[in-house]
């Protein structure tokens, strides 16, 4: 088998952080379900200890889920780890505890006030009991990205030797760029002395909007799990999207030496849709992979193109990700071609393109695209002005 991504879908717990993105507990099954047939790898399923609404969705998800490893954030703390593994419980094998703990001097001194033996001291009692529950543990170091390398190699190296099978480094506030991310991930790669019995993941938040960058660099790096949500939602200005890190690694399998993912990709699209009705909060049309535009085509010189071959100007299909079919959207950039091509679509009337007639329409068109308020000249008002051209058409053929 080639080498392989894991995929840790996290829209229940740091998606559901964002401000008004709460979800109802029906909404919660019908999404990890969706998720499920995604093909995702583990399903955050929420925070059990930090509501009994939390605590029900995941005992929920975990006895109706049984395709993904659904897991519950804890902090380092008895009765947090010990109410994640009650509701985990329905889940059996497929259960998994991911405990936290802050690494970075701003977090231990400021929020925790704990020395860096303190906290290693903490990491591991916390790993030990999660581990007394499930085979499946995965330990953060919140904020890994503004703490000493040194010390979280020094902690990472801790919490394996007390049986972490996951160790993560979130980008907690965003704050990394790409290059810094590969060289983070490499420099603990190469120094955590017991790296063999644990994989790393990545989790990276959206506030320089480098999140999906970042992931990729860490994947590049040797990370091997991703966490994210599905259409980037997530704590403040959101985690990496989902959707962008997968289909990055397929469209540029070139750069990535053919990493797998076990995503359907063509589930991508109904996924998303999913997550917008039941937040009712609509992507700006602009969202790589899902947005509505992220297929359609308006200028002239792109629609000619597309005409020709779709790859002038499409790096993957909207068939690929679930998005229905590539859009030429008419408005005032859009050429003869396109204008001919979309009358035969709705007149089954060839029209030449290069025809005084066409000329007429063109003018006709051009001229309803600068009043109409958003730049596109709808279907109907297309087959208005070229109703009398292709009657005239027709009758001549006739
Ligand atoms: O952003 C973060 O650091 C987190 C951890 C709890 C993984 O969400
Ligand atoms: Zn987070």
């Amino acid at each position: 088998m080639n080498d392989f991504v894991k995929i840790f879908d996290t829209t229940l717990r740091d998606g559901e952080q964002s401000p008004g993105f709460g979800m109802k507990p029906t909404d919660k099954i019908r999404f990890a379900k969706q998720l499920e047939r995604l093909g995702v790898n583990v399903i955050e399923a929420g925070f059990a200890n930090a509501s009994d609404g939390d605590f029900q969705a995941v005992r929920h998800i975990a006895e109706t889920i049984k395709g993904s490893v659904i897991c519950s954030l804890a902090r380092c703390h008895v009765e947090d780890i010990k109410r994640a593994a009650e509701a985990l419980k329905p889940a059996g094998k497929n259960a998994r505890i991911h405990v936290f703990i802050s690494t970075s001097p701003i977090h231990m001194h400021a929020k925790l006030n704990m020395t860096e033996q303190e906290v290693i001291d903490r990491a591991v009692m916390g790993v030990r009991l999660a581990k007394s529950f499930v085979d499946d543990v995965e330990f953060s170091a919140e904020d890994a990205l503004r703490s000493d390398p040194q010390f979280l190699v020094r902690i990472f190296e801790a919490v394996i030797e007390a049986g972490a099978t996951t160790i993560n480094v979130p980008d907690t506030v965003g704050y990394t760029e790409p290059d810094e991310m590969y060289s983070f991930i490499k420099y603990l790669k190469d120094n955590i002395t017991n790296i063999d019995k644990a994989i790393i993941s990545v989790h990276c938040h959206n506030d320089l909007g480098m999140a999906t960058a970042n992931s990729m660099a860490a994947i590049k790096a040797g990370a091997r799990q991703v966490e994210g949500c599905i259409n980037g939602i997530g704590e403040r200005a959101g985690n990496a999207a989902i959707e962008e890190v997968v289909m990055s690694l397929k469209t540029r399998a070139d750069r990535y030496h053919n990493i797998e993912t076990n995503i359907v990709t063509e589930e991508l699209g109904i996924t998303s849709r999913l997550l917008q009705e039941i937040t009712s909060k609509i992507v700006q049309p602009n969202k790589a992979i899902i947005g509505a535009n992220a297929f359609s085509h308006e200028s002239g010189i792109h629609q000619d193109g597309m005409i020709k071959s779709r790859q002038t100007y499409e790096i993957m299909t909207p068939e690929s990700v679930g998005m229905g079919s590539t859009q030429l959207v008419l408005g005032k950039h859009s050429g003869r071609n396109a204008v001919a091509q979309r009358i035969f679509a709705l007149t089954h009337f060839a029209i030449d393109s290069k025809s005084k007639d066409m000329e007429e329409i063109m003018n006709a068109f051009k001229s309803i695209a600068d009043k109409t308020p958003n730049g596109c000249v709808t279907d109907d008002a297309v087959c208005e002005i070229a109703s009398p051209f292709v009657e005239k058409g027709k009758k001549l053929v006739a």
